[in-house]
């Protein structure tokens, strides 16, 4: 199973990958959670991709694409595998069909968080990530149960920075002009289902699992 998880930044693609890789049992792959890593492990690129990130901009196709690539590469990745955050341009659409044609290999589903404006400033401000296992909370909808810990390793919970107001605005406008062409793109091919995320954590999860029991 080859899963896309897509949506404007915000919109509960990571809180939502972490379930569904354990009960479908998928390889991982946030390119957002690779340079936040190799940032972490003072990778020249991780301090290259951070430069960008931290202003809410895009790194470049070049960069992005090297990095999926390789990634696809490990036999991890070789029979399921859920992308989240990638690709987020038509070139990387492209590039990501090249790279699965080379594998004899495609996606079977790509599934479209859809949430308004509103809701993605206030998930993203009150938003906290475990600086250890990456696990995320909000500060209102899903708080820690110790304030500042993570409930699963116990690391310490941090603000992104690029969830700054500054940064958030930015994310949202690139989301606007350079991602959403992406949904056109695997309209056409009858693989995407848009799914509400107006709704909670359990309620957006449910209906996920339904959209991917009617494509795959
Ligand atoms: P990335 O880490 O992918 O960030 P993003 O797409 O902006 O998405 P987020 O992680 O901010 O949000 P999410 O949808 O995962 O929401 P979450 O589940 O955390 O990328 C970061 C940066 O890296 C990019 O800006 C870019 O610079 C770079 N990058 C990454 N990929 C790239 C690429 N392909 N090309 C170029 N550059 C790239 O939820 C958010 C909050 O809401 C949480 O607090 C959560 O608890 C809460 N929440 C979630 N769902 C609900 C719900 N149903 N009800 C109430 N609260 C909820
Ligand atoms: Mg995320």
């Amino acid at each position: 199973m080859k899963i896309l998880l897509m949506g404007p930044p915000g919109a509960g693609k990571g809180s939502q990958s972490e379930k569904l890789v354990k009960d479908y049992e998928l390889t991982n792959i946030s390119t957002g959670e690779m340079f936040r890593e190799a940032y972490r492990n003072n990778s020249p690129l991780g301090i290259e991709a951070m430069r960008y990130i931290n202003k809410g901009e895009l790194v470049s196709d070049e960069i992005t694409n090297e990095i999926v690539r390789k990634r696809l590469l490990r036999s991890d990745a070789e029979r399921c595998f859920l992308l989240d955050g990638y690709p987020r341009t038509v070139a990387q659409a492209e590039a990501l069909d090249k790279m699965l044609e080379k594998m004899q290999s495609k996606l079977n589903a790509v599934i479209n968080i859809v949430v308004d404006k509103q809701a993605i400033l206030e998930r993203m401000v009150g938003r906290r990530v475990c600086k250890s296992c990456g696990s995320t909370y909000h500060l209102s909808f899903k708080p820690p149960r110790v304030d500042g810990v993570c409930d699963s390793c116990g690391g310490e919970l941090y603000q992104r920075e690029d969830d700054q107001l500054d940064s958030v605005k930015n994310r949202l406008e690139i989301y606007e002009t350079k991602t959403k062409p992406i949904i056109d793109y695997y309209s056409k091919r009858g693989i995407l289902r848009n799914v509400d995320g107006m709704q909670s954590f359990d309620a957006v999860y449910k209906d996920i699992k339904q959209a991917l029991g009617e494509v795959i």
